[in-house]
């Protein structure tokens, strides 16, 4: 178990993490599933599926399916609510010692502002990640592809709560630097890079879409190239916030090659259902990896990247 202190601590502004890995929103749940493999205590964060002001049933299956090296995903965001979560699930996650970061989503700004007021003095949360790639329901675009509702949700956010503050930056966007821009301009504490991949996957024959939605988000090793881009990117431009990782980690090599790429943490998503144990192996192997990249701690390789 990674110590505090210790080789794999990551820490820049207000954000720090005792282990550079993340369990992904969505991904982990409440942590249930993975109480017969290892100490959530252990990773830096779980990061829970997102939750909304009202219950929500999600989208009708199918609602995943695979495709080469990843996965497409149209959950629709199924959940139990606020007020279920705050009462029912959150005080079992808090006894695992887990590090508790909220993925709130919602369809209008009254909707995520909502949620924040709801869990702004609850104990036992780290901070919480905005999903704002939802469509809202003015305008029909994401928050997360139109900078001016982007801007203004994270500014309306940061007067709700002192606590660290995520956006989740959507690949639907473009270039995400600008976007970066933006958050830290509002006050954000670090960022997520980024959301899933708009995506489609087709039965040949009948040309109906594998899901029941026409399109959904890619995830898995199939989008790592593009997460090392788009964090590079961040990075480089606005170098003061942190960002966190998102899409196509599976391996702890994979760990460094995007703290290297200017990642303060990263999160893992669809590996966990493949292997629900990778975030032990990911620990255990990261120590030699950083020794043979001829550094003593993670945190030395941050935005370590060479070129030509
Ligand atoms: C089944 C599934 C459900 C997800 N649910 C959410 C969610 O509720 N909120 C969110 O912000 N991201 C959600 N995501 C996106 C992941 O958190 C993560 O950003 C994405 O899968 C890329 O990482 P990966 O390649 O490691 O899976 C979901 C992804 C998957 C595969």
């Amino acid at each position: 178990m990674p110590e505090p202190g210790g080789q794999m601590r990551m820490a820049a502004g207000r954000l720090e993490f005792k282990s550079p890995l993340l369990l992904a929103s969505g991904c982990a749940s409440f942590g249930e599933p993975f109480e017969d493999f290892f100490e959530l205590a252990e990773v830096g964060a779980l990061i829970t599926k997102a939750i909304t002001r009202e219950p929500r049933a999600g989208n009708d299956p199918v609602r995943i399916c695979e495709t080469p090296a990843g996965m497409l995903n149209a959950i629709g965001l199924h959940n139990p609510g606020v007020e279920e979560f705050a009462t029912e699930i959150l005080p079992g996650l808090r006894e695992t010692g887990a590090t508790v970061i909220i993925n709130v989503a919602g369809h209008s700004e009254g909707d995520y502002l909502e949620v924040l007021r709801r869990l702004r003095e609850t104990e036992g949360i780290y901070g919480f990640e905005l999903n704002l790639s939802c469509p809202n329901v003015d305008g029909g675009t994401m928050f997360a592809t139109d900078p001016v509702l982007f801007g203004r949700i994270c500014e309306k956010a940061r007067a709700v709560t002192d606590r660290p503050l995520i956006p989740k930056l959507s690949p639907a966007a473009g270039e995400l630097a600008p976007y970066a821009q933006i958050a830290h301009g509002a006050g954000m504490d670090g960022v997520t890079v980024s959301n899933t991949h708009p995506a489609m996957a087709l039965d040949w024959r009948t040309g109906r879409s594998k899901l029941s939605r026409p399109s959904g988000g890619l995830s898995g090793p199939a989008v790592k190239p593009l997460t090392l881009y788009n964090v590079h990117q961040v990075a480089q431009t606005v170098p003061e916030l942190p960002v966190l990782a998102s899409g196509g980690c599976c391996e702890a090599r994979d760990v460094i090659e995007l703290v290297r790429a200017g990642a303060l943490a990263v999160q893992v998503g669809t590996i966990l259902f493949s292997d629900p144990l990778r975030p032990r192996r990911i620990h255990e192997e990261l120590p030699g990896l950083i020794a043979q990249c001829g550094a003593k701690t993670l945190q030395e390789l941050r935005g370590r990247v060479e070129t030509g």
